[in-house]
């Protein structure tokens, strides 16, 4: 036994030093690549390597890219973003390196966000998956397609901890927990990025927006953040660092200052953080225009910007074309060093070197692979499949769901037969002409025993400012020639024909995502007026609800019989909601951000600290941090989510209560399924840390195991705490851990959770 141990101990050690051994040597090969290219390079042809350019429409800002092709054989572009397609991307590459002096193949980005054809919950649904290989399949089926469509180089993942629901781009990322955003970030990398980012089917990937952009002041987009470094290293830089340790190819700097100074020029941010600390070796790409823009955050002109975000550490210049223009007035000004520039050029090389361009500079384009790979009936499958885990149940009074396969069921609601709204926010090649709508799948799945009548009940929203915001940019609202009483005395007489409703309501695709903040996340009037009606019929009615954040929901909490959150679920929506519906697959999201009961409790999120005068149950109201008019309780807490069954949980049992030095311990919990339907849980672990020289969150999740019970079943989950676990930043900025006494706390939320307690000598 011995022997067969140390034999696989020297075959793993031996071959981890082979691949080691075999990683220096591709690193030297790549060097001495660089570094003879670099020799044959003027510094007008360094300083257009630096330059990223869209050559279409402008994508999100008002700056267009002029003369692409001219600059593209002036040697003038390093990258372009915004064009797809292996004909189109064939045709910029050929003006590279068929008449560029150095032949210098380009890079070609796009916003592949959650999905490239085939489109997948928008990302705050799919981390209610808590399912990190269902994360990573989609964003591998993301890559499989883009690179199918000529690209290399995608701008995700989105890693920005959000905790203020008004700011539209919180459906962007995975939510508000740093644990959890973590895991998701690196399942992201690894899927892009697959073994060796010059595969045929593999992109590189680009963690966004470094740094803190999800903390916009207000939730305002693009607005001020300020917060201190104690809370930045705990709480809001982990998940970039996580993509950066998976190997994360390159990383876009964030709009917002921080400490005052716009990321996009953030020396502390670029430079001392990624690079000295996190040891970053890939590529820094700016946002949209975010050089230029530190001119309105008034920083200086163009020129000092420019110079300022290549000093602090940026890479390339996306858009704004000042280190174009600007940089070699600089070199010559003494305000930047050659070295500055060459280093920045290497690292645009290096990338290109790594995505395989300089071995084949077409290597993505085939178009028969685009024919082959890309909205295939597997991919539609996997998004079915993933939108179904990304739902959230957040109420089933007397088990209303699972629906019968029988009867009447009115369908109602604007988002009902609605393709538009079904992909969400960002979804530059998807075509909501191939999603499936409500009304298609339950046609689909209900069987034909299932009579379903159809009525549109209400618009999006009767308000014209937001029906303007929305549809001078995509036309989403569709406003209907009748007035809202005609459409919801439609409803209300398709309701009364029927056994039960099901109510498709909730926001237009574009209310969230990039410029989408709302001051009031309710449902619109339009759509409360079309539900008190339905409620009023006394059928029961279940609640879809389509939304890009946490809407504050607590008048349909109280009338609805049910609500099923489905966020935007992608291509195949209607057929994944129907299987849920119908019970084909039974729901198992959670929440990853918490539902507040107004908006005026936010920012509320579930990791909160203690404050001095907490208000414990039972206490008056008076002299304890809290609100006359609402209570600090969310609607939903982090964490919640119901099931069609339900699960018992044991109190959690520690191997041990005390531990010292580096020890672990585990603590296991025997969770039981005593419902009546075979289901999916997500099991949570939280520490709290009693007594710290820095005060303390009440709880952080520091663990989560998605399992599945048949009816009846039971399961030991068991979880590890490692030493690492106990660790958070001191005032010095140190990870460490004091002893004293820890809370263990398991559960199916962050809210119903069951404590015990050990100590660290
Ligand atoms: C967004 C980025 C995006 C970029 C390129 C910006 O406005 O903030 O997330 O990657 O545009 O489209």
């Amino acid at each position: 036994m011995k022997k067969i141990c140390l034999f696989f101990l020297f075959t793993i050690t031996a071959v981890s030093f082979l691949s080691a051994q075999q990683t220096y040597q591709q690193e030297q090969k790549m060097n001495a690549f660089v570094k003879d290219l670099m020799s044959k390079m003027t510094v007008d042809e360094k300083i257009g390597q630096l330059n990223l350019v869209t050559p279409g429409g402008a994508v999100t800002g008002a700056v267009v890219s002029t003369d692409v092709d001219n600059k593209i054989r002036n040697g003038q572009v390093g990258g372009l973003f915004g064009i797809n397609g292996p004909d189109q991307i064939r045709k910029a590459q050929d003006i590279a390196v068929k008449n560029s002096r150095l032949k210098i193949p380009i890079m070609f980005g796009l916003d592949v966000i959650h999905g490239h054809r085939t489109i997948f919950p928008i990302p705050l649904g799919l981390s209610c998956s808590w399912d990190m290989p269902l994360i990573e399949q989609g964003a591998r089926i993301a890559a499989t397609e883009a690179a199918a469509d000529g690209l290399n180089w995608v701008y995700s993942p989105m890693v920005d901890i959000a905790r203020d629901p008004r700011w539209g781009r919180i459906a962007e990322g995975s939510g508000e927990d740093t644990y959890l955003g973590s895991k998701i970030a690196a399942a992201m990398v690894r899927g892009y990025q697959g073994k060796d980012m010059a595969a045929k089917d593999a992109v590189m990937a680009c963690v966004k927006h470094y740094a803190l952009y999800g903390a916009a002041e207000a939730g305002r987009d693009y607005n001020t953040v300020d917060m201190s470094r104690i809370r930045m290293y705990q709480y809001y830089l982990p998940p970039y660092k996580a993509a950066i340790d998976a190997g994360v190819g390159s990383v876009m700097s964030s709009f917002n200052e921080v400490d005052g100074i716009p990321a996009t020029g953030n020396k502390f941010l670029l430079t001392d953080v990624l690079r000295d600390q996190w040891g970053f070796k890939g590529l820094v790409v700016s946002d949209y225009t975010s050089v230029s823009e530190m001119i309105n955050h008034g920083i200086g002109d163009l020129q000092q910007v420019s110079a300022q975000s290549l000093k602090a550490g940026l890479d390339m210049d996306m858009v704004s074309e000042g280190f174009l223009t600007t940089l070699k007035k600089s070199l010559q000004e003494g305000k930047v060093t050659q070295t500055e520039i060459d280093d920045a050029c290497r690292r645009v090389l290096e990338a290109k070197y790594k995505m395989g361009l300089f071995d084949d500079p077409y290597n993505h384009c085939d178009e028969a692979r685009a024919k082959t790979s890309i909205l295939t009936d597997a991919n539609r499958l996997a998004v079915r499949n993933a939108a179904e885990h990304s739902f959230v149940l957040l109420k089933n009074s007397n088990n209303v769901l699972p629906l019968k396969k029988s009867g009447t069921i009115a369908l109602v609601g604007p988002l009902a037969d609605n393709q538009r709204n079904m992909l969400g926010t960002w979804n530059i090649r998807g075509e909501y002409n191939e999603d499936i709508t409500v009304l298609q799948g339950i046609k689909n799945v209900a069987g034909n025993d299932v009579n379903v009548l159809y009525a549109k009940g209400a618009n999006i929203s009767d308000d014209s400012m937001i029906v303007k915001n929305i549809n001078d940019f995509a036309k989403e609202i569709d406003v209907d020639t009748r007035t809202p009483q005609q459409m919801i005395d439609e409803a209300v007489a398709t309701a009364n024909k029927a056994d039960i409703v099901v109510a498709c309501l909730g926001e237009a695709a574009d209310f969230t995502g990039e410029a989408a903040s709302m001051s009031d996340i309710s449902l619109q009037q339009s759509q409360e007026n079309l539900l008190a009606a339905l409620v009023a019929t006394g059928k029961p009615v279940v609640v879809v609800l389509f939304n890009g954040r946490p809407m504050t929901l607590n008048k349909e909490d109280k009338d609805a019989a049910a609500i099923l959150d489905v966020w935007f679920p992608g291509t195949e929506a209607g057929n994944a909601i129907a299987d849920v519906l119908f019970g084909n697959y039974n729901p198992s999201g959670k929440l990853t951000t918490t539902f507040p009961q107004n908006v005026g409790q936010i920012p509320l999120y579930y990791n909160h600290k203690n404050t001095g005068r907490p208000l414990n149950p039972g206490d008056g109201h008076k002299f304890k941090s809290d609100y006359l008019d609402v209570t600090n309780e969310p609607l939903y807490p982090f964490g919640y989510g119901l099931s069609y069954t339900n699960f018992n949980y044991s109190d959690p049992v520690l191997s041990k209560t005390t531990i010292s030095g580096m020890e672990g311990l585990t603590v296991t919990v025997k969770v039981t399924n005593t419902g009546n339907y075979d289901g999916e849980e997500i099991v949570q672990l939280y520490l709290h840390d009693k007594v710290a020289s820095i005060t303390p969150p009440v709880k952080e999740l520091k663990g989560f195991q998605k399992i599945f019970l048949k009816k009846g079943e039971s399961k030991q989950v068991v979880f590890n705490i490692n030493h690492s676990d106990l660790m958070f930043y001191n005032p010095d900025l140190k990870l460490i851990a004091e002893p004293g006494e820890f809370e263990v706390m398991t559960g199916p939320n962050s809210r119903d959770v069951k404590k015990v307690s050990f100590w660290l000598k």
